[in-house]
């Protein structure tokens, strides 16, 4: 987890105290939004997307089972996926809370995960389901690019760099993710309507869902995410707040 010093001073006074998750489809800002905020609350943004790429890139038995299937577009077995979240979520620095980006992605996931949550003292996590034309889709996932070493993401149509395929944070050089190419979009627009879209109706009936119009600007959708998610204050003592 990267976390600037601008971040760190603008970070709010509370802590952030559990799991928030990003619930959209394939090119809602998922991964944008969820950086932004897990810098603000200085905890760590948990995207089982870049798990398994990191998985894939370092070639590990998981990583060579994942690969094919994220070239296809569709989802990893939850089997797969539900270890790696397990063992990452029980490390030191999930202790006051996350920000999931991809994951949970099936119902059988968000069940896992409420148990999950339970056991290790978390209350039900905040939902902010990222609402969106699905026709705005395509041009956000074909004009991506990631920055090689940090992770950055921009995007050729809307929010290019300074210097073409050059990172503006540490001149990395900026990649296409093999899965943003047209053919393989429409499979993952698929799998979201038919696996991950359940989701929201089970979510809402549990009465932790915040719709954001997802089709705002950066900064727009930013705000509306902050006003979603209502933190614990840091260090109430006696009806008191800490200095
Ligand atoms: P994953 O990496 O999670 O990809 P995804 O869900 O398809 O989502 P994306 O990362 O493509 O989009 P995003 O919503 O994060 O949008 P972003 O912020 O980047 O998963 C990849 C694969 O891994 C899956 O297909 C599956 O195989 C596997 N996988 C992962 N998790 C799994 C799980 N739990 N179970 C099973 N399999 C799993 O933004 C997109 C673009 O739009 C960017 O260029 C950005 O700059 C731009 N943008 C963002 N917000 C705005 C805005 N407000 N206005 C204009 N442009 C914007």
């Amino acid at each position: 987890m990267k976390t600037s010093r601008m971040a760190a001073a603008k970070r709010p006074r509370v802590d952030l105290n559990r799991a928030v998750i990003f619930l959209g489809p394939p090119g809602s800002g998922k991964g944008t939004q969820a950086k932004v905020l897990a810098d603000r609350y200085g905890v760590p943004h948990l995207s089982t997307g870049d798990m398994l790429r990191e998985h894939v890139s370092r070639n590990t038995p998981l990583g060579a089972e994942a690969k094919p299937i994220m070239e296809r577009g569709e989802l990893v077995p939850d089997s797969l996926v539900l270890k790696m979240v397990a063992q990452r979520i029980a490390r030191l620095d999930c202790k006051r809370g996350f920000v999931f980006d991809g994951f949970p992605r099936t119902v059988a996931q968000a069940r896992y995960l409420d148990d999950l949550l339970e056991r290790r003292g978390f209350g039900r996590p905040s939902v902010i389901h990222l609402v969106i034309d699905p026709a705005l889709l395509l041009r956000r996932l074909t004009g991506r690019r990631m920055c090689k070493v940090g992770g950055e993401i921009y995007n050729i149509y809307d929010r290019p760099t300074k210097v073409e395929g050059r990172c503006d944070n540490d001149g990395g050089e900026l990649v296409q993710r093999p899965d943003d190419r047209e053919e393989v979009v429409a499979s993952r627009l698929e799998a979201y309507e038919k696996q991950t879209a359940p989701l929201v109706a089970y979510y809402r009936q549990r009465g932790v869902l915040h719709d954001v119009d997802a089709a705002k600007s950066v900064e727009e959708v930013g705000q509306q995410v902050r006003r979603s998610v209502q933190p614990a204050r840091r260090g109430i003592r006696r009806g008191k707040v800490r200095s």
